[in-house]
């Protein structure tokens, strides 16, 4: 008999908390015929003031409001001043809107390995770098920080940007300072599966005027014209795109964010709730901390000591039952072979040669090796009982 009768709760964590709150934010900005973020008939300006409380959430001075995170990264890239000729590190296990970025600017992703913390090894970042190289994207992989203390200090001795990308891990922290208040800039993703959500939405955070300012102009076509940048721009205009975000999403995000400090506390509370109650079990290593207090808990992850059996452990909790109803995240996050978009591997037609196996043996093998449990803020006793039984009666049969 399996543990469960059912999956568990699915793991979209802002999304599965829209009420009332978001519907009606929404009918306000249907009702007002003014979905375009800088006017309409009955402008409501959700944008700007998504903006305001955003900044203030992530104790920065300035947060600009896209259309999605890989927009967040472009736009930030492009800040940033990356263009061609220019080399961007990046982290072998992130998501494939990281190389897609940077090449969008016109420059080199170069992968650097995890490690297990599943985040950037400020070790191999430092021997990763050139005198091309122009930022170290830090992403906040899974929930959880980066190792920022030692990846600052490699960007400021090479006079190179940190990038910040908190798309998994918006709200969380590092040593009480937000994601995305650390590093020169930070990117964030209001998508489905993440944190909070708009479906699709992205943000940018930074202290920095310069960076804001070009990204504003980035961000809007270069559209130095409109009445409201006449009292911020202060920079010779530079090209863009379009990335803006519309009011219909930022009206959501403004109920969201409302919400974020919550979800996050669901979540902490169920993770390290299920961390202690297996913490009895031999041969298992959880995934390391860069810093406990500021993880989001969106998963909990420890690694087995063969890919052989960290693949039966995986196998078998399924068949208990085991998983989210959204079909959760790959269990085993690398199954050699098996095509994931998190995964340096799959990002080939990125890259003006092949990344093989060679290029991250580290990363692989970690991965190869890592369970991963989705911990939705929708958790109840009883399921975090069930993942705690099953993951006792796996380990007794596989270990
Ligand atoms: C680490 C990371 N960076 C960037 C993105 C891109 O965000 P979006 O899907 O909003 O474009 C995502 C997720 O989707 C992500 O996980």
């Amino acid at each position: 008999m399996p543990i469960r009768d059912k999956p568990l709760p699915p793991m979209y964590p802002g999304g599965t908390f829209y009420n009332s709150k978001e519907i009606e934010a929404v009918i306000k900005v249907i009702k007002a015929q003014s979905p375009f973020r800088f006017y309409g008939p009955n402008f409501l300006d959700y944008s700007k003031k998504f903006e305001e409380e955003y900044a203030k959430y992530i104790g920065v001075r300035y947060a600009l409001a896209v259309s999605s995170g890989t927009a967040a990264l472009h736009v930030a890239l492009k800040a940033l001043g990356v263009e061609t000729g220019d080399e961007v590190i990046i982290p072998a296990y992130s998501w494939v809107a990281c190389p897609a970025a940077v090449v969008a600017c016109g420059a080199k992703p170069v992968i650097a390995e995890i490690d297990e913390s599943l985040t950037l090894d400020p070790d191999d970042v430092a021997s990763r770098i050139t005198d091309k190289t122009k930022v170290i994207m830090a992403v906040h992989m899974r929930g959880a920080p980066a190792n920022l203390e030692e990846l600052q200090k490699i960007a400021k001795e090479n006079n190179i940007f940190l990038l910040e990308d908190c798309s998994q891990a918006v709200g969380g922290s590092y040593r009480g300072k937000k994601l995305g208040s650390i590093g020169n800039i930070g990117v964030h993703s209001f998508q489905l599966n993440k944190n909070i959500t708009a479906g699709e939405g992205g943000a940018i955070t930074t202290n920095d005027e310069l960076l804001y300012q070009r990204s504003i102009m980035i961000h809007d076509a270069g559209a130095i014209y409109r009445p409201i940048y006449k009292s911020i721009l202060k920079i010779d205009p530079i090209p863009g795109l379009n990335y803006r975000i519309t009011e219909l999403q930022s009206a959501i995000l403004l109920e969201q964010l409302k919400k974020l400090d919550d979800i996050i506390r669901r979540m902490r509370r169920r993770k390290e709730e299920i961390k202690k109650m297996i913490s009895d079990i031999d041969n298992i290593e959880f995934r390391k901390e860069n810093d406990p207090e500021g993880d989001t808990g969106v998963c909990l992850v420890f690694f087995l000591e063969s890919s052989s059996k960290a693949q039966k452990f995986v196998e078998k909790l399924r068949e208990e039952n085991i998983y989210t109803s959204s079909g959760g995240y790959p269990w085993l996050i690398y199954r050699p072979g098996v095509a994931d978009g998190h995964i340096y591997l799959f990002w080939q037609h990125y890259f003006d040669k092949p990344q093989d196996e060679t290029v991250a043996p580290k990363t692989l093998n970690l991965l190869s090796r890592a369970v991963h449990i989705d911990i939705s803020p929708l958790l109840t006793d009883k399921d975090v009982e069930d993942i705690v039984d099953g993951i006792h009666k796996v380990a007794k049969d596989v270990l």
